[in-house]
């Protein structure tokens, strides 16, 4: 710990054992998807939790309600697909409902996005990130192993849903792609130009090795230092301030750009430093960081009577458990226990 580091919680904030103040919860409310992306779900497939091993709605409200009276003032609600859980309204209503009201934010793939979408919007969702790794039907087909023809009929309900969303003037939106070597590389040009006329913020992020049964193909790997090279043939890449409460990606734009873009080097820099997330597994794990292969069963105190200070106790140690860094790097690289489906990005 160096002298900088800030002092130990005002009030109930919560922080973890290197003065970082985790104050952004993700959530997994499912771990079903309707895509089978390659890089996140195992060949074979994996198999679903059962219904009963899920947090319920109740469950997730007062993880919820808990965690904003440590000072969580972020949600995001991921996946698997959050827009197959039935009861998402409910569960947005009673997020939205929480004083003080946290920032609500969600992960979609986005096929579901249009009809959701006023829902989102009533409930004061203020950010959706949409995962698209390509521009490319066919290739889309490919990547979300939905094959040719579902694949071009998916992307083109991810497409009406991002300009749906838009359209809407209200909601932000970011789009999440995976830097896959061999995969996508000819299509970071295209991300970073569709920044120039829309105004949505790209994030290019590397791909990490994540879920021990989906494996990890270091060939794969490309750096967002590659992705950065190829932007930069594009125009005079602006470097943009970052905000406090900022994510990990460091952010630019092009010259005249509506949008921005954004890398985010999970592996080649480490970001840990200004970390401040807890995640909740669809199944009611607390995991502190996605490398770590620790994890805390919530959903047993939740489960078995136990009261909100006990919760909160469980996040207050969830967060003594975060390592300062993970140790990845994309030569020495061990996938973590984590599967993405149940934990979300
Ligand atoms: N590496 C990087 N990102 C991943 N995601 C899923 N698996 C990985 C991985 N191995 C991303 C998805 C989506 C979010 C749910 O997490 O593309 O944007
Ligand atoms: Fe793809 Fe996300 Fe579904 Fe995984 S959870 S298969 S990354 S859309």
């Amino acid at each position: 710990m160096t002298s900088s580091t800030p002092k130990a919680a005002p009030g109930a904030a919560l922080y973890d054992g290197f003065g970082r103040r985790l104050h952004y919860l993700r959530m997994s409310v499912t771990d079903r998807c309707n895509l089978s992306c390659t890089y996140c779900m195992p060949q074979q497939g994996l198999a679903k939790l059962p219904q009963g091993q899920i947090l319920t709605l109740e469950e997730l409200a007062r993880v919820a309600r808990v965690a904003v009276g440590l000072g969580v003032d972020k949600i995001r609600l991921t996946g698997g697909e959050p827009l197959l859980r039935r009861d998402l309204k409910s569960l947005l209503a009673r997020l939205s409902a929480l004083e003080p009201r946290p920032d609500l934010r969600l992960t979609t793939n986005g096929r579901l996005l249009t009809d959701n979408l006023a829902m989102l919007l009533e409930l004061g969702v203020s950010t959706v990130n949409i995962s698209l790794d390509t521009l490319d039907p066919q290739r889309y087909g490919a990547i979300t192993g939905l094959g040719v023809e579902e694949g071009a009929r998916a992307f083109a309900q991810v497409w009406a849903g991002i300009q749906a969303a838009l359209k809407s003037g209200r909601l932000a939106v970011k789009l999440n792609v995976v830097l896959l070597a061999g995969v996508n590389e000819d299509q970071i040009a295209g991300f970073a130009r569709l920044t120039l006329t829309l105004p949505l913020a790209v994030r290019f992020i590397e791909y990490m090795p994540v879920g021990r049964q989906t494996g990890f193909l270091p060939q794969r790997f490309l750096a967002a230092e590659q992705a950065l090279a190829i932007i930069r043939g594009l125009g005079d890449l602006q470097p943009l301030p970052a905000r406090p409460g900022d994510g990990p990606a460091q952010r630019y734009a092009l010259p005249g750009a509506q949008g921005e873009l954004g890398v985010i080097g999970a592996l080649s820099s480490h970001f840990c430093a200004t970390c401040n997330r807890l995640r909740l597994s669809a199944e009611g794990l607390l995991v502190p960081c996605l490398f770590s292969g620790q994890a805390l069963d919530l959903k047993a105190i939740l489960r078995g009577g136990g009261s909100d200070g006990e919760l909160a106790q469980a996040l207050r140690a969830a967060a003594a458990q975060k390592p300062r860094h993970h140790l990845q790097t994309p030569l020495d690289h061990r996938p973590s226990g984590c599967q993405m489906s149940r934990l979300g990005g």
